[in-house]
């Protein structure tokens, strides 16, 4: 075999070897640690990973890069798998309401909030929200991050505007290093114009929009925005299970401001991910361990919406959750791309250990977009997608918080960026 790519001497390596499935409990501080470590690539794929010198059977050459490690730590390529990557505009309007202590909900319910970005989406061109979003991911890869979801949600009723952006997230998957997982949205607020009758939006989602986006191949999942004065449960339910009949796998965003029963709602459908939970019951949490249900948290939004509250990390990891964690990057309730501050905040706020925030950045979140058996982890076969950091450990990374600590990232087996 011949190498691509070698990266050797790193001091280091985090493997999480073994890893092919969400992981819980203990499992998730399983790291798979090697000091001295070597890699190798072809083509797209990992071919060896090892402590000390290459193995005799791996030949290099003049065409191989040889990267050297020494000072470094290398990771799996970190999986952000929860954001709403494309959209038109900003609301950094609404920061001075916040400082007044305006309510995120209150906003929305006023008209602004997503409505405003519904708006500004609308108005954006094909070429100018892909511009825009494809800035966002320069800065995600330059974070380390090589797997991105992205919803839409960002045109409700205006149906159009959601296939603009699915398809702006397409391309982009097409023209990026940073591979793409969409997600259909359409159940992202109700639309002014339905305010007196949702139920009339909530037909066209399910008996127009659904079944077009799933024909067109145009997202993996379905998602509901599940929250007082938004979807229902029943709404919530009616729509992920149209969307698990056209092949449309359900996310939800639930029990992120009240404590409506969303995690128990995904439990019951199945969904393969539900996300926020900053409200969720100890029984939902329960009923999420037993269905394995991925808890998807988001702790830099808990953060930039200043209400106090965060999700119940340690008690979902004690329960056996697998606990997932993502930068919901959005313009309103969460304006950052940055998963390494989302992994300082995840450790200091939820008081998760480097290990556990490693798994939940790898191979957990990689589980919430079902490729964990593709990527999340260092090992022979997998998808060689690497983040070699500037750092001599894990729990620096974590610890000196706030900057960038990438020196390079490798996607698929090409340097995508280096620093
Ligand atoms: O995950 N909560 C609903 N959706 C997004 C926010 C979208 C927005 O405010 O534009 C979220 O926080
Ligand atoms: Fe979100």
């Amino acid at each position: 075999m011949k190498a691509d790519i070698v990266i050797k001497n790193i001091d280091k390596l985090y493997t999480l070897k073994g890893a092919n499935r969400a992981r819980v409990k203990e499992e998730m501080k399983e790291v798979g640690l090697i000091e001295n470590g070597t890699l190798a690539i072809e083509k797209d794929r990992i071919i060896y990973v090892g402590e000390g010198d290459l193995p005799a059977d791996i030949e290099i050459d003049h065409n191989t890069l040889v990267i050297d490690g020494r000072g470094k730590t290398a990771t799996p390529g970190l999986v952000d798998s929860h954001t709403h990557l494309v959209h038109g505009g900003s609301r950094e309007n609404e920061l001075a309401m916040k400082l007044k202590g305006v309510k995120y909900l209150d906003i929305l319910e006023a008209g602004g909030g997503i409505h405003s970005t519904v708006n500004a989406t609308k108005n954006a061109s094909f070429d100018e929200l892909y511009n825009k979003a494809k800035k966002s991911l320069d800065i995600m890869l330059s974070f380390g991050v090589t797997t991105v979801e992205a919803k839409s949600g960002y045109g409700l009723d205006d149906f159009e505007t959601e296939i603009k952006q699915l398809e702006v997230a397409k391309k982009l998957n097409e023209d990026h290093p940073v591979d793409i997982v969409s997600t259909f949205m359409g159940a992202h607020a109700i639309p002014p114009k339905y305010k007196d009758e949702p139920e009339k939006f909530i037909q066209m989602i399910i008996n127009e929009m659904i079944p077009q986006v799933a024909e067109r191949k145009l997202a993996k999942f379905n998602d509901v925005f599940c929250e007082k004065g938004v979807f229902s449960i029943e709404e919530s339910k009616e729509i992920l299970e149209a969307g698990l009949k056209h092949g449309l796998l359900p996310k939800i965003h639930a029990d992120e401001i009240e404590p409506l029963g969303g995690a128990e709602l995904a439990a019951e459908v199945g969904c393969i991910s539900a996300d926020h939970l900053v409200a969720a019951s100890e029984k939902g949490i329960e009923m999420m361990a037993e269905k394995g249900v991925v808890a998807n948290l988001l702790p830099a939004t808990s953060f930039n919406l200043q209400s106090g509250k965060y999700a119940k990390a340690r008690t979902m990891i004690e329960k056996g959750v697998p606990v997932a964690l993502s930068t919901d990057y959005n313009p309103g309730s969460c304006p950052t791309e940055n998963l390494q501050l989302v992994m300082s905040f995840a450790s200091l706020i939820f008081r998760m250990t480097p290990e556990e925030v490693l798994t939940a950045v790898t191979i957990n979140g990689a589980a919430g977009l079902d490729l964990a058996d593709e990527i999340g982890s260092i090992e022979v076969g997998k998808k060689a997608d690497i983040v070699l950091f500037d750092a001599p450990n894990l729990e620096y990374i974590i610890y000196h918080f706030g900057i960038n600590h990438t020196a390079k990232v490798i996607k698929a087996g090409k340097l995508a960026f280096e620093n």
